[in-house]
């Protein structure tokens, strides 16, 4: 496996790369197999459900695993509903959180170089195991590609400031 991008060595305090994971039940399925395929690469998953395909509501799940990412609980994020956009959605309310849906290859490498996404959201319904894998391992050897893009990022960060934190004041 490739190692984890330089920017993200030593952000928890640990050495292994750290992933949040949830789904909801559109999701579950792809989710167990994704926190294996995870495990097996060596990577340390902290699953925070659900634990059977009972009906969720996605947003819950969502939150939780924003949270972890946003707190520097976890490195990156991966959430899983029908589409991943559901998921998408409901991770970008998070301050510092910048959720994309990515259930291709491009999309996932772009995500990473140009928009430093840090929570990864997958379709069930979109994709099967194969892709997963393809998806996966492109998100995690893809760095921030920085330059120009660093200050658009600014910029997405900067209407965090302005639309959620100013308000807390
Ligand atoms: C649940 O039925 C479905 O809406 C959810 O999994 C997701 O696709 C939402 O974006």
């Amino acid at each position: 496996m490739a190692g984890p991008p330089e920017e993200f060595q030593g952000c928890t305090g640990v050495e292994k790369m750290k992933i949040a994971l949830a789904a909801d039940h559109v999701g579950f399925a792809l989710k167990e197999k994704i926190r294996e395929y995870l495990k097996n690469k060596g990577l340390e998953v902290e699953d925070h459900g659900p634990s059977n395909s009972e009906p969720v509501d996605y947003p819950d799940f969502a939150e939780k695993v924003a949270a972890q990412v946003a707190a520097k609980q976890a490195d990156y994020g991966v959430l899983v509903c029908g589409t991943g956009i559901g998921m998408m959605i409901a991770a970008n309310k998070v301050p510092g959180i910048r959720a994309a849906a990515a259930n291709d290859t491009i999309s996932a490498r772009l995500a990473r170089e140009h928009n430093n996404a840090n929570v990864l959201t997958l379709g069930g319904r979109m994709i099967d195991e194969a892709s997963m894998h393809q998806i996966v391992d492109t998100w995690l050897s893809t760095p921030f590609a920085g330059g120009h893009h660093e200050r658009r990022v600014e910029k997405i960060d900067a209407i965090d400031q302005r639309y959620h934190l100013e308000k807390k004041v």
